[in-house]
C-alpha cells in the first residue's frame, strides 16, 4: 500500500524520539525565548522532590480546531514539551471516550506514544482518569446497562487501562470531580455513583490498586483549592476509605483560576490539612485565565496578576511536605482549552502562542529556583 505523504509524516513524527536536550536547531530565527538550554528551563531548577508537569495536548477540543493533533505533529512543541517538563499528563488521551470509543474497543496508539516519549525524556507520566461524569462514550452513557454489566466494564477498564501502564504510570486521577460544590455526591451525572451507588468508588480505588499495586492513587476535583464544602468533603472521605482498606495516597487540586476572582489564598493551609493526614497532595491542571475582549491584547498588569497567581500556588505547593507534583494545564496558548470553554476568556498559559515565554513562565522557573538554589534537576 502507498502510504501518504501526510500520514508518512506523522509516523514519522510519532516514533521520533527526542534527546533529553533537544537541540535548538530548527527554530525559527529570532523565534526562540531567551534559550532552551537545559539550564534554562523548569525542569533543570525545580527541586528534586517536585515533578513539574504538564498535559500534553491533544484529543478533546484539540479535535475541533484547525490544527492537526500538536504532540504528533507540531515539532517545536514536542521539544519543548521534552525540555521543560519531567511530569507529563495526557490531557484527553486517558479519557474513556477516547480510549474505550466503542464497546470492548480500547484505542492506545496515542497513549503508548505519550508514555514512549516519557521514558525517552526521563519524565513520569500522571494518568488521568477512570472514574468521571464527563467525556463518556455515547454507548457507555446510553448504553442502558444493568447494574452487573455496569459493575463488570467499570472493573475491565480500569484493570486494562491500569495494567496497561502498570510501572509506567506514578499517579493516577483514580476518581475525577464526584462531588457537587456544596460537598454532595454527583449522584445525578455520574454514571457509575448513580447507577452503582456510592460504594463503587472504593471499588475503582480497589480495581486500580489491584491492576499496579505501585501506583498512587489520588482523587482530583476543581473548586477545591480552598477550605471550602467540597474540599472538606474529600477531607472526611478518604480517611473513611483508608479505614476500610481502601489504599488511597492523593489528593490533588486541579486549579483553574482567573484573574476575575482572588487568589485562594487559603491554598496552601489547604493543603496542609490533607498532608496532615499523611497523604501526598498535588497542583493537577492549573492554568489562570483573564479577560481578553475579542481583538485585544492582555494588560502588563493582567499578566503580572497571572505571574502572581501561578507563582503563589507553586509556592504553596512547594512549602507543603507531601505535595509533590505540580502540573500546568497546557504550556501555550497555541493549544489552551479556556478560551473554547470560556467565552472572552484566554491568555490561560505560561506561553503565548508563538512560545514566548510570559511573566508567569518565569514567575514559576524563579519560584522553583529559589526553592533550590544552584541544583540541576533533569
Ligand atoms: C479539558 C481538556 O483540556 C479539553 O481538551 C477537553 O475538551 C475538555 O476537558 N477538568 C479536568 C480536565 O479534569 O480533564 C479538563 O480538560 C478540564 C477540567
Amino acid at each position: 500500500m502507498k502510504v501518504p505523504h501526510v500520514l508518512a509524516a506523522a509516523v514519522l513524527a510519532s516514533t521520533i524520539l527526542l534527546p533529553a536536550t533537544p537541540a535548538l536547531a530548527g527554530l525559527p530565527e529570532g523565534h526562540q525565548p531567551p534559550g532552551l538550554a537545559k539550564q534554562d528551563t523548569l525542569r533543570w531548577v525545580a527541586p528534586k522532590d517536585v515533578k513539574i508537569g504538564t498535559a500534553v495536548a491533544g484529543g478533546g477540543h484539540h479535535e475541533t480546531q484547525g490544527y492537526p493533533d500538536p504532540f504528533t505533529f507540531d515539532q517545536e512543541y514536542r521539544q519543548r514539551l521534552a525540555a521543560e517538563f519531567n511530569s507529563i499528563s495526557p490531557e484527553n488521551q486517558l479519557k474513556w471516550e477516547f480510549v474505550h470509543p466503542e464497546q470492548g474497543v480500547y484505542r492506545f496508539a496515542e497513549m503508548d506514544a505519550i508514555v514512549q516519549f516519557a521514558q525517552e525524556n526521563k519524565q513520569v507520566v500522571r494518568g488521568h482518569t477512570l472514574f468521571w461524569h464527563s467525556q463518556n462514550p455515547a454507548w457507555l452513557e446510553q448504553g442502558n446497562f444493568s447494574k452487573d454489566e455496569l459493575r463488570a466494564i467499570l472493573k475491565d477498564h480500569i484493570q486494562t487501562v491500569v495494567g496497561r501502564y502498570a510501572g509506567k504510570i506514578q499517579q493516577w486521577d483514580v476518581a475525577n470531580e464526584i462531588f457537587n460544590d456544596n460537598g454532595t455526591l454527583r449522584t445525578t451525572d455520574n454514571i457509575w455513583i448513580r447507577e452503582l451507588g456510592p460504594e463503587i468508588i472504593a471499588d475503582a480505588f480497589r480495581w486500580a490498586h489491584e491492576a499496579d499495586p505501585e501506583a498512587k492513587l489520588f482523587f482530583n476535583d476543581y473548586g477545591v483549592e480552598g477550605i471550602n464544602a467540597k474540599s472538606n468533603a474529600y477531607l472526611e472521605l478518604i480517611p473513611r476509605l483508608q479505614a476500610q482498606g481502601v489504599q488511597v495516597d492523593g489528593f490533588a487540586i486541579q486549579g483553574h483560576l482567573s484573574t476575575r476572582y482572588g487568589f485562594p489564598g487559603d491554598l496552601q493551609a489547604n493543603l496542609q490539612r490533607f498532608d496532615d493526614l499523611g497523604l501526598e497532595t498535588a497542583i493537577t491542571e492549573i492554568d489562570v485565565r483573564m479577560d481578553v475582549p475579542v481583538g485585544t491584547e492582555p494588560t502588563a498588569a493582567q499578566l503580572k496578576q497571572q505571574a502572581g497567581y501561578y507563582q503563589r500556588a507553586l509556592e504553596a505547593c512547594i512549602t507543603v511536605d507531601e505535595c509533590n507534583s505540580f502540573t500546568i494545564w497546557g504550556f501555550t496558548d497555541k493549544y489552551s482549552w479556556v478560551p473554547v470553554f470560556f467565552a472572552g476568556e484566554g491568555e490561560a498559559t505560561v506561553m503565548e502562542e508563538d512560545f514566548t515565554r510570559k511573566p508567569a513562565y518565569y514567575a514559576l522557573q524563579d519560584t522553583l529556583e529559589s526553592a533550590s538554589p544552584g541544583r540541576g534537576n533533569r
